[in-house]
């Protein structure tokens, strides 16, 4: 198994995704144990794009409990339908905000976020988990982000 990511973090964002996603995948398929593997991409994310928070929440009866994550210490439940994770697993999709502050009910975990990106694990039409990251900046979440962690997080091994 690799013990460093090689990760071109001088190019587009595209580019960087292209560069680090195969490594997490080849990571991945000697790994089954979810909490492993979501460990380490959350550790991957952090270090390759320096956004302030990056992690899961698992879906766990009626609510959201916080797993694997990077950054500052976080709200540790979520119910079903609140904020912007609790609406991605109701609306089973993933979901940008470019300004957090613009974004009814959404919940400030850390003052220091302006933007974010929330992103479903899906199995058999059923929510498993989230990934949610946050930025410090506004609007650092587009397109190429959605398409590259939808990407990511469908290859997680469940
Ligand atoms: N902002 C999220 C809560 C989780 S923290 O950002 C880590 C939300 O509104 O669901």
């Amino acid at each position: 198994m690799a013990e460093e990511l090689e990760v071109l973090n001088k190019g587009t964002k595209a580019e960087t995704y292209r560069s680090l996603l195969p490594q997490l995948e080849a990571l991945m398929q000697c790994e089954d144990d979810l909490i492993a593997n979501m460990a380490n991409i959350t550790a991957a994310l952090k270090e390759t794009f320096g956004w302030l928070w990056v992690g899961f929440y698992l879906v766990k009866k009626d609510q959201l409990v916080l797993g694997p994550f990077q950054g500052p210490i976080a709200c540790t439940r979520i119910g079903y339908g609140k904020g912007v994770c609790g609406t991605s697993w109701r609306e089973k999709k993933t979901i940008i905000v470019p300004d957090v502050d613009e974004f009814p009910g959404h919940i400030a975990c850390s003052s220091a976020s302006r933007s974010e990106i929330v992103v479903p694990l899906i199995r058999n039409k059923e929510v498993l988990a989230i990934l949610d990251i946050d930025s410090s900046e506004l609007d650092q979440f587009d397109q190429t982000d959605k398409e590259w962690l939808e990407k990511l997080v469908n290859s997680i091994p469940t």
